[in-house]
């Protein structure tokens, strides 16, 4: 078991990408750590079986399906999830989608619809449930970025635009709403092995240069990531905003 906060036990916290990969890891966390949690995501099998494993062992835990490039569909599923659990204490922008795209083959349209995935929902998830936190004088927002773009890396550049976009996100939002007590944090996840980074991306040879570059000399799992969100998501970490937190074991 990780670290409990008691001020996150009945807390409502929306959860993006909460079925799978590291999104799934949080998702469990909060749960064990009493929370209400709902999650929005496009896999339905993989949320419905997570949110019902989760209530069957006595936790609070909703699925909803929601693609979060829709954005009307984004805020009705805001509302809804509000007039079903309450007002959103807790957001965590985590879904993405981190496709290869060489520059060559990028179109406008295959552009917008990466910057709809990586970082646009963000925003319009953040606008959604900052009414409530006003309301509340408080609330704890995480966005997820990358240190991608940070390292440099190469065939994605709409991603990591997006990721990059990010922290300016959330070092405006974190001045704008300082004011109503809510904080706005940015974590930029490493390299995590996840199911399908394990699958997709991951070969010899770029685990052996990982190993190289990182510190820790080990794959990092979605949980390390999980564990450090609570914290931030958490009374622990009441002065903590407008910052951007790098998880990766040391990728220097
Ligand atoms: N895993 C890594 O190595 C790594 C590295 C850097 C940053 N990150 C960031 O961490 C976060 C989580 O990454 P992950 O590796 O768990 O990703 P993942 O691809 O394993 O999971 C992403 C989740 O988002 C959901 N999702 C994707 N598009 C959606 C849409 N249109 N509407 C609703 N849900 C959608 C997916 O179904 C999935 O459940 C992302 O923001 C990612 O960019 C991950």
């Amino acid at each position: 078991m990780a670290a409990l906060y008691s001020d996150l036990a009945k807390k409502v916290v929306l959860v993006t990408g909460g079925a799978l990969g590291i999104g799934a890891a949080i998702t469990r966390r909060f749960a064990e750590q009493g929370s209400t949690v709902i999650l929005f995501d496009i896999q339905r099998a993989a949320g419905e079986a997570l949110a019902s494993e989760l209530t069957a062992a006595g936790s609070s835990a909703h699925f909803h399906e929601v693609d979060l490039t829709d954005i009307p569909a984004l805020q009705a599923g805001v509302a809804q999830a509000r007039a079903a659990h309450g007002p959103i204490q807790i957001l965590v922008n985590n879904a993405a989608h981190d496709e290869r795209h060489p520059t060559e083959t990028v179109t406008p349209e295959y552009w917008d619809q990466r910057i709809a995935v990586n970082l646009k929902h963000q925003f319009f998830a953040a606008q959604a449930v900052l009414p409530d936190m006003k309301a509340a004088n408080a609330g704890a927002i995480i966005n997820f970025g990358s240190t991608s773009w940070m390292a440099g890396q190469g065939g994605m550049a709409a991603y990591t635009a997006s990721k990059s976009g990010v922290i300016g996100l959330t070092r405006s939002l974190a001045r704008d709403y300082g004011p109503y007590n809510i904080r706005v944090n940015a974590i930029a996840p490493g390299w995590i092995m996840t199911q399908r980074q394990i699958e997709k991306w991951l070969t010899p040879e770029s685990e052996a240069e990982l190993m190289r570059r990182q510190c820790l000399k080990r794959r990092l799992g979605p949980d390390e990531v999980a564990r450090v969100t609570i914290f931030l998501a958490s009374d622990e970490a009441s002065a903590c905003t407008a910052q951007h937190y790098v998880v990766d074991g040391g990728w220097v």
